[in-house]
């Protein structure tokens, strides 16, 4: 029996690419690590609509609607309400975003780039997927959601799942992508900061998941850019870990991406990370991965560098790196790991695994 299409163009459209081998074409990807540059060597292999449709949604080239697929030019419009495609005397073409398809979830996000993106989806939203287990009927909060990935994902194994994004434009992008699945009955998306865009009352979660910003900043406490995470990377992070106690239902578990700052193998934040567990009743396992450098020309603050050079474009490079440099060596880190942090309600263990590297 054929699959009934529904009423909606954005949902028939993945039915639709799968049907034509999108699905099939991007299942020979590794997609820990969304890679645009593999894909655009494999499309070269491709040809016919095929060829097209990929090079208008996997690639971001300009496509002619009428040499699409229907029920691509169908979902144009919808794409360009959104803000995520332009289009002009019948050629369209995706603005910024592609549409990426990892753990059977297809979502239109921002490919990974050194500079701030809007539309984030990254190797760290992969890896903090991987560690949540969602079971059908779970209650299910993704805090900084993005484009959806995470409570998207939950939804699609059966979760109830609310999303809260700061920005307008990137909730209205996980809404399409929560349509884009079939998921948008199953799943809220709220606009707003953490818990205060909830319902008074709203939870308890059986799970609460943030792949909160974490790039540390020089920007005064309270003017942050919403893809940064404070002097030390992790004030929102701090923040997602105050609302627990009044949001994660009892035996519910939290999964947090952090970046932790440290010195001489020792995590700064660790006497702070482990009173916080103990006062507010859950259990705390921290999984540290990559170390990062904080010296002047590291990849981490010269990252910092240049994000604040976006905002404030007279400030010297070099001095800017000389503070960044100078405000890690005032709190004693001398490297930063990125972080995956596990909160167990009702358990009280603190545990960091360091898992040797293979
Ligand atoms: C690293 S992206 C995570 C995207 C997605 N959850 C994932 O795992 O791929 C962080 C997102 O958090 C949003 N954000 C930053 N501060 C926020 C806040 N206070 N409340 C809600 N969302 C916030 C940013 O706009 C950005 O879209």
């Amino acid at each position: 029996m054929a699959d009934p299409l529904t009423t909606d163009p954005v949902t028939d459209l993945t039915r639709a690419l799968e049907r034509l081998g999108l699905a099939e074409f991007l299942a020979g990807f590794d997609d820990d690590v969304p890679d645009r540059r593999r894909w655009a060597a494999g499309v070269g292999g491709l040809d016919g609509v095929l060829r097209t449709t990929a090079g208008f949604l996997l690639l971001g080239e300009p496509a002619d609607l009428d040499a699409l697929p229907a029920a691509v030019a169908a979902a144009v419009p919808e794409l360009v309400a959104c803000a995520l495609a332009q289009e002009q005397g019948g050629r369209a073409q995706l603005a910024d975003v592609a549409l990426f398809r990892s753990q059977g979830l297809w979502l239109l996000a921002e490919p990974p780039s050194p500079f701030p993106v809007r539309h984030y989806f990254g190797a760290d939203s992969v890896a903090l997927a991987r560690r949540g287990t969602y079971r059908p009927g779970d209650r299910v909060l993704d805090l900084c959601s993005g484009p959806g990935f995470q409570g998207l994902l939950a939804a699609q194994r059966g979760a109830s799942a609310t999303l809260v994004e700061l920005l307008p434009e990137v909730s209205a992008a996980a809404r399409l992508n929560a349509r884009l699945n079939g998921l948008a009955g199953r799943t809220e998306v709220r606009t707003g900061d953490l818990y205060a865009s909830l319902d008074a009352g709203a939870g308890p979660y059986d799970r609460v998941i943030a792949n909160v910003p974490f790039l540390p900043t020089v920007s005064p406490p309270g003017r942050e850019a919403p893809h940064e995470g404070g002097a030390d990377g992790f004030s929102v992070g701090r923040r997602v870990l105050d609302g627990l106690p009044a949001h994660l239902a009892e035996g519910g578990a939290a999964f947090l991406t952090a970046l932790l700052l440290e010195s001489d193998g020792e995590l700064l934040s660790a006497g702070e990370l482990r009173a916080r567990s103990a006062a507010d009743g859950y259990g705390l396992t921290i999984t540290l991965t990559d170390r990062m450098a904080l010296d002047a020309d590291s990849d981490l603050v010269q990252t910092v560098v240049s994000d604040h050079l976006d905002t404030d474009p007279q400030a010297d490079p070099a001095a800017l790196a000389a503070e960044v440099t100078g405000a890690f060596a005032r709190r004693g880190a001398r490297a930063a790991r990125l972080a995956y942090l596990r909160a167990d309600r009702g358990m009280a263990d603190f545990r960091i695994i360091e898992p040797a590297r293979t």
